[in-house]
């Protein structure tokens, strides 16, 4: 067994945004007994011991907890690489200037749209103009700006614009991300769900911009995986390189996986290292002799790794199955119907999506600073 390589450490599922495609859980009331500072810096100093180099400070809005810079500082005094994902609401000078200190490395900016409107009225809060001012704070400060975009049906037309947005802000890297259907995503699907013919525009400015912008910018574009003959190696496999821990503590092996009925893992009650080698829950899909057919007897099950565990589940009930995005998989018509519905040229445009229900009223209860 490998030693795992990244943590993402959902710090809380306080938010100031209100995105219809999160993937953060739908309830939310079991993660309101946050981890404390001290119970943070355990997870982080014994996640190093076993191995991890890269911790990644997410959840929600991870400036939303006020011992953010002292669990910056208890990271980068472990000599791991730290990256912050934020939506940068709440990203002030002073605060900026405290992580530049404590040794932050890296901060990933999440945006909705290239426009203010669209992208205010995805984020569900005025949030547009803020984000662009913490972009330029981001690059005085001397940190690469790296660009996260979540691509779905309302956004996806406007892709050239966002990659000029990306350029003009000198931004060293922009991650576009399909949206994943777990969470609150997976209540908002068919409205989220981007048309082939969308997707083949998208793939051919995608290209377009690679050649235009050479090195200067990088430029991370998945296609997303329902209009794939193949799954997503998930994870690079369940428990092999990365693991989360939410704002409670449960430990899990992919941000997702709390939707899944299987035994529950918290690092309150076992170890970090225990959990990854020992736990019922890590070890549930980890490797290959837990698969199905058709993944056990296929030469690309050290590729993909079956797929997907969390989208087997959401759409098929059992997360043992192979994942239905893959041709070869018997429930391959759950993914088709779905594909099927949003290229149907009766489909109505701009299709009204759910945002997530104001997530600011679970300010953490527990934090001690
Ligand atoms: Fe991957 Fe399984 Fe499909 Fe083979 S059958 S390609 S291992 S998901
Ligand atoms: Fe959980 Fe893929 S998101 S295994």
């Amino acid at each position: 067994m490998d030693s795992p390589y990244g943590l993402l450490a959902e710090l809380t599922y306080a938010c100031p945004l209100q995105c219809a495609y999160c993937s953060n859980p739908l309830a939310l009331d079991e993660y309101r007994e946050e981890l404390t500072t001290q119970e943070w810096q355990r997870v982080i100093t014994e996640a190093a011991e076993l191995g991890v180099l890269q911790l990644h400070l997410s959840g929600g809005e991870p400036l939303q907890r006020r011992d953010i810079v002292e669990l910056v500082q208890t990271a980068s005094d472990l000599g791991l690489y730290t990256n912050l994902i934020t939506s940068a609401i709440g990203l002030s000078e002073r605060r900026a200037e405290q992580l530049r200190e404590a040794g932050l490395d890296h901060v990933q900016i999440s945006i909705q749209a290239d426009q203010q409107n669209l992208s205010d009225q995805i984020a569900g809060v005025r949030s547009f103009e803020r984000k662009r001012e913490a972009a330029n704070l981001v690059r005085r400060l001397g940190w690469p700006i790296t660009l996260n975009v979540v691509l779905h049906q309302q956004n996806l037309d406007h892709i050239a614009g966002i990659l000029e947005m990306a350029e003009d802000m000198g931004a060293d890297r922009i991650e576009l991300a399909n949206t994943q259907y777990y969470g609150w995503a997976g209540l908002n699907r068919s409205g989220l769900m981007p048309s082939r013919e969308q997707l083949r525009h998208a793939e051919e400015v995608v290209r377009e911009a690679r050649e235009r912008v050479g090195d200067r910018m990088e430029i991370i574009y998945v296609i997303p995986d329902y209009y794939s003959r193949y799954p997503k190696p998930c994870m690079d496999g369940w428990a092999s390189r990365q693991f989360t821990v939410t704002p409670n503590g449960d430990a899990l092996p992919c941000p997702a996986a709390q939707s899944l009925p299987l035994p529950k893992a918290n690092v309150r009650e076992h170890s970090v290292a225990w959990i990854w080698q020992d736990s019922p829950l890590f070890n549930e899909y980890r490797g290959t002799d837990w698969m199905p057919e058709p993944c056990q007897s296929c030469d690309r099950k050290e590729l993909d790794f079956g797929g997907c565990r969390c989208q087997a589940f959401a759409l098929t009930g059992d997360a043992s199955r192979t994942d239905p995005v893959c041709h070869l998989s018997p429930d391959h018509g759950l993914v088709e119907t779905v594909v099927a519905e949003a290229n149907d040229p009766a489909r109505p445009s701009g299709a009204t999506l759910t945002p997530r229900p104001h997530p600011r009223r679970l300010q953490p209860r527990t934090v001690t600073v």
